[in-house]
């Protein structure tokens, strides 16, 4: 299977990845995480990048397309999951070729419906673990008391740049304005799946695996 998870930032949508890798064998695609890594290459390339995510704003469809292309051609395991990825028209058009071009198809597109009041709290409470990346949250989901990763045992956590409330703020507009757009576009499809983002983790879990079982 081959899904997207869409919804604003925070919505829960890397959270819910790595749980569709862990229990179908799904592969996580995340634009936002290969962009992080191309930050620290040290080019030229790296450096614009670094400098646009800060901001809130969206890294051009050029770079964004030519990541995505690169990473399907490896193996396809349990299908893709697009986490954060297309993001603009541009992109689902150029994500709809890709595809056809491996006969591959869009089963799902799920979104994540979460109010944009709880997505600041979402936002400015999370860190990851440095080591595996598994997500965490200052209230709903603490570091353990011993400072280890459930996942890992690592004991370094990080917190990202953009995860303050001025360049919240323009990734929501950002969010408005060029992502929102999608949801229309695939409900033509007849794609698209809406689920509550605000409910609990497990709960958003099941509702998920209720859409693909289907
Ligand atoms: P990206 O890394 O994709 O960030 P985002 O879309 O803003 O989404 P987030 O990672 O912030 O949130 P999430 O939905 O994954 O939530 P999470 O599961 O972590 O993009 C960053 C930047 O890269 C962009 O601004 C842009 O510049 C660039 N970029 C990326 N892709 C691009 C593209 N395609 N085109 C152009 N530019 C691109 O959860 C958040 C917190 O909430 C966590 O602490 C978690 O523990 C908690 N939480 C999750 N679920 C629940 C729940 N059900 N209940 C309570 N708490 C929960």
């Amino acid at each position: 299977m081959n899904i997207i998870l869409l919804g604003p930032p925070g919505a829960g949508k890397g959270t819910q990845a790595r749980k569709l890798v862990e229990d179908r064998d799904m592969i996580q695609l995340s634009t936002g995480d290969m962009l992080r890594e191309a930050r620290t290459s040290g080019t030229e390339m790296g450096q614009i990048v670094a400098e646009v995510m800060d901001s809130g704003k969206l890294v051009t469809d050029e770079i964004v397309i030519g990541l995505i292309r690169e990473k399907l051609e490896g193996d396809k395991k349990g299908g893709f999951i697009f986490d954060g990825f297309p993001r603009t028209l541009a992109q689902a058009d150029a994500l709809e070729e890709l595809l056809a071009e491996m006969d591959e198809t869009l089963d799902a597109v799920i979104e994540l419906r979460v109010q944009d009041e709880a997505l600041v709290a979402r936002i400015v409470g999370r860190s990851t673990c440095g080591n595996c990346g598994e997500v965490y949250h200052d209230l709903t989901k603490p570091i353990p008391a011993d400072g280890k990763c459930t996942v890992c045992g690592g004991t370094e956590f990080k917190r990202r740049a953009d995860d303050n409330e001025e360049s919240l703020k323009t990734r929501l507009m950002e969010y408005y304005k060029q992502t929102s757009p999608l949801l229309g576009y695939y409900h033509v499809k007849g794609a698209l799946r809406s689920v509550d983002g605000l409910a609990d983790m497990r709960d958003v879990e099941a509702a998920i695996a209720e859409v693909l079982d289907a």
